[in-house]
């Protein structure tokens, strides 16, 4: 990749950095990548989409999809960097402008050979990855017409610059959300005896899901909980009638999962019902778990070796990605690609390292040429 490429890319990285945008609404996001295409020369089919960008290159059969993700966090930015978030509140803390500019890159890189290209690379550039509406919304939108295989990244700031993994089948978690409202009823604080203590029930089930979690599951299957927050009471000398607290489910096992919801739910119902209270789970399911094709899997590795980097297996992975949609749907991988943070994602010093961007765009343009062959 040209000097001036690179340079491109990082500038485009910065601009998109300075000025992010939430879910669903990277409208100036949206503006911008799809000019930076246009001007390009890249085509720009229209779909029924009010965010995102989706772009084509190349002709007829195969057809290969790339998809990056645009939006940002309601995360205040503590890097300092000259080109900081100017959006107060909102930043770009999980590198999704450093997917976008890795994707407009092998947009340019195949633009480039594009009448050598056997069949078609569609780029799919995505809203609303962080509240698990994008990939859907493409995929009503049609994004996935005709497509064969899809391919897509996220950036790892525990890995350092230069390396990559992925690994065959389950990947990302299910990552699921619930929330327990347990109802007794309130009472002066020096007279519980008048009331049913909330507090207590909701810290006995508490209490009771992490010894379920411990206890009545396989110890290798893989499985967090964990409580998030407990909203309940306002005053020194008054138990609240009501506590509502609530969590994230991480599996990677639609069975384990089922199983999860089944015993948290009788645990709450039961815990709560032995102490005179009521209690209820309501239980929010988030992506899926993202299965690799193991075919797809080993391909991109084998393609990131030839790029010349340091290729790893990856770990099973906690977090939630939305890309595993497009993966229940066709075939495809998503991989890891460093990004040596010293603050990790979501985190308000997140300063992933620009260095991965040429790379990586050179990688997904040769990863995409390679599977329409
Ligand atoms: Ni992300």
């Amino acid at each position: 990749m040209s000097v001036t490429l690179e340079a491109q890319l990082i500038a485009w990285r910065r601009e998109l950095h300075q000025y992010p945008e939430l879910s669903n609404h990277e409208y100036a996001t949206s503006e911008r990548i799809r000019g930076w295409l246009a001007d390009a020369g890249i085509r720009l089919p229209d779909y029924p989409v009010s965010t995102g960008v989706i772009a084509e290159i190349g002709s007829g059969e195969p057809l290969i999809a790339l998809r990056a993700d645009i939006d940002a966090l309601p995360i205040h930015e503590a890097t300092g960097l000259g080109y900081r978030s100017r959006h107060e509140g909102v930043m770009h803390a999980c590198g999704h402008d450093m997917h976008s500019a890795v994707m407009l890159g092998a947009a340019l890189l195949l633009k480039a050979q594009e009448s050598q290209l056997p069949g078609r690379v569609r780029l799919l550039f995505q809203p609303g990855e962080e509240n698990c509406t994008g990939a859907r919304q493409f995929i009503n939108a049609g994004a996935l017409n005709g497509v064969q295989a899809i391919f897509g990244m996220h950036n790892e700031p525990g890995l350092p610059t230069g390396t990559f993994a992925t690994r065959a089948g389950a990947f990302y978690a299910n990552a699921d959300r619930f929330v327990i409202r347990v109802e007794g009823k309130g009472a002066h604080a020096a007279h519980p005896e008048q009331g049913v203590d909330a507090i207590v029930i909701a810290s006995q089930i508490i209490q009771a899901l992490q010894a379920l979690t411990s206890r009545s599951f396989n110890t290798l299957d893989s499985l967090v909980l964990s409580i998030t927050r407990i909203d309940g009471g306002k005053s020194w000398n008054v138990l609240p009638g009501v506590v509502e607290f609530g969590g994230t489910a991480r599996t990677h096992d639609f069975q384990v999962r089922a199983q999860l919801e089944a015993r948290v739910r009788r645990v709450v119902e039961s815990v709560a019902a032995g102490a005179g209270a009521h209690a209820t789970l309501s239980w929010h399911p988030g992506p899926p778990v993202l299965i690799n094709d193991s075919h797809w899997a080993n391909f991109s590795s084998e393609v990131a070796r030839q790029c010349g980097y340091t290729v790893q297996t990856a770990d099973l992975h906690l977090g939630g990605e939305d890309f595993a949609i497009y993966l229940q749907q066709i075939a495809g991988a998503f991989v890891s690609i460093g990004s040596g943070s010293e603050y990790g994602l979501h985190h308000g010093g997140f300063n992933p390292d620009e260095a991965l961007i040429a790379p990586a765009a050179n990688y997904f343009a040769r990863l995409a040429s390679q599977a329409l062959r």
